[in-house]
This record gives structure tokens, sequence and C-alpha cells, in this order.
């Protein structure tokens, strides 16, 4: 509830939620609160849920765009907390080539990233408990990557998941059932 009032008193407005977390107690009570201080209209929040595809990015934006539909990059950093992560992953804000964008634009990596989804035209959902992280964050609008430099975090693009879901391997609707990860 506490990173759901910082982030709300930061100037966050979307808040994804699930089912599958287990937390929509306390996100719920820090919305509330927050509405009972008057910092905040429930109209003015964008709290959103899960919608699975299995459209791989390039296709899926393609799809979205010509529909006129917004796109939500949920893991923007890689989820980098992630429980099932393996030895050897990458580490997006560790990255040389990330690093090294960050010190020329005098951002952090974590912005230098979410500045790129940005540019994309797709909507990034960053997690942090860190009240600083979360101002840093959304702290993106002060500049512009070059398309050299877009081109660059392009190369990152491995086609690949974090999230594999696959506790919902084999259920009808369980969208990733061909992905290899
Ligand atoms: N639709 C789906 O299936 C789905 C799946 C996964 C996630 N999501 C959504 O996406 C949101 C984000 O995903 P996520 O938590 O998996 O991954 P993420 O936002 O890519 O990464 C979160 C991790 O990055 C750290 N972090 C945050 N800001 C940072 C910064 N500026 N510099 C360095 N590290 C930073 C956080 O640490 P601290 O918190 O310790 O600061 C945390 O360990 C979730 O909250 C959820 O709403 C949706």
């Amino acid at each position: 509830a506490q990173a759901v009032k910082d982030a709300i008193d930061a100037g966050y407005r979307h808040i994804d939620c699930a089912l599958y977390y287990l937390n929509e107690e306390e996100v719920g009570a820090g919305i509330k609160a927050k509405i009972d201080e008057g910092v905040v209209k429930r109209e003015e929040l964008f709290v959103t849920s899960k919608l699975w595809c299995n459209l791989m990015r390039p296709d899926l934006c393609a799809f979205c765009k010509s529909l006129d539909i917004v796109i939500t990059a949920y893991s923007p950093l890689g989820s980098p907390d992630r429980p099932w992560a393996k030895p050897g992953d990458p580490i997006l804000v560790k990255e040389p080539k990330i690093l090294a964008l960050a010190e020329k634009y005098k951002k952090t990596p974590a912005q230098i990233i979410l500045r790129y989804l940005h540019q994309l035209g797709v909507v990034p959902i960053p997690k942090s408990v860190t009240k600083s992280r979360i101002a840093e964050n959304l702290d993106i609008w002060d500049f512009q990557l070059n398309a050299a430099d877009v081109a660059v975090l392009d190369t990152f693009d491995c086609n690949g998941r974090v999230c594999q879901h696959s506790e919902g391997a084999g259920h009808p609707n369980h969208p990733f059932e061909n992905d290899e990860w």
C-alpha cells in the first residue's frame, strides 16, 4: 500500500493489478487512502488487469497500431528480481551498452530503457517499492534517444520471455504453449 501511495504522490496514474498477484487488498488500500486524502479522484486513475496474447513484439505492435490499441509493456526493466532468473540471464540495468547510453544522456539505465519503450509507442509499467526509483522511473521526459541509439536498444530484442506463466501450461487458454523459453 505504501508503494502505491508513493507512486500516486509522484504522479503515477496507471496502476497494474492482477488477481494472481494476491496484492489487491494492499493496492486497493493505497488507492483508497489517496482518494480519501483528496490527492486523486478515482476517474483519474487507470487501473488495469490482464489480457494475454501470444503474438511476438513486432507483429503485436503492428496489429494493435492498426486498431488504435495502446500496448502496455510489463516487466519493462526485464524483471531483474524475478525468482526464476537463471545464472547468466542478462540484467538489463547492468548491460554495458545500456550503461554507456546512460552515461551519454546523463540518465540512469532504467530511464534509458523506459524512454526507449516510450519512443516505441508502448506504455511501460515499471515496478518499484523504492521511493527514489518510483520518482526516477517517471523522470524520462527531458531527453530524446536518437535513431542510432534506438537501434542499439533494438538489438536487445531476443524474441524471448522473462515471464513464462508456465503455471498455466496445459490450460486450453494458456497462450504460450508453443514458445521456447
Ligand atoms: N501481464 C503480465 O503477465 C505481467 C507479468 C509481470 C509483470 N506485470 C506488471 O509489470 C509490472 C512490472 O514488472 P516486474 O516487477 O516484473 O519487472 P520490472 O518493473 O521490469 O522490474 C522490477 C525490478 O526492477 C527494480 N527497479 C525498479 N526501478 C529501478 C530502477 N530505476 N533502477 C534499478 N532497478 C529498478 C525493482 O526493484 P525495487 O522494487 O526493489 O526498487 C524490481 O526489482 C508489475 O508490477 C506488474 O504490474 C504484468
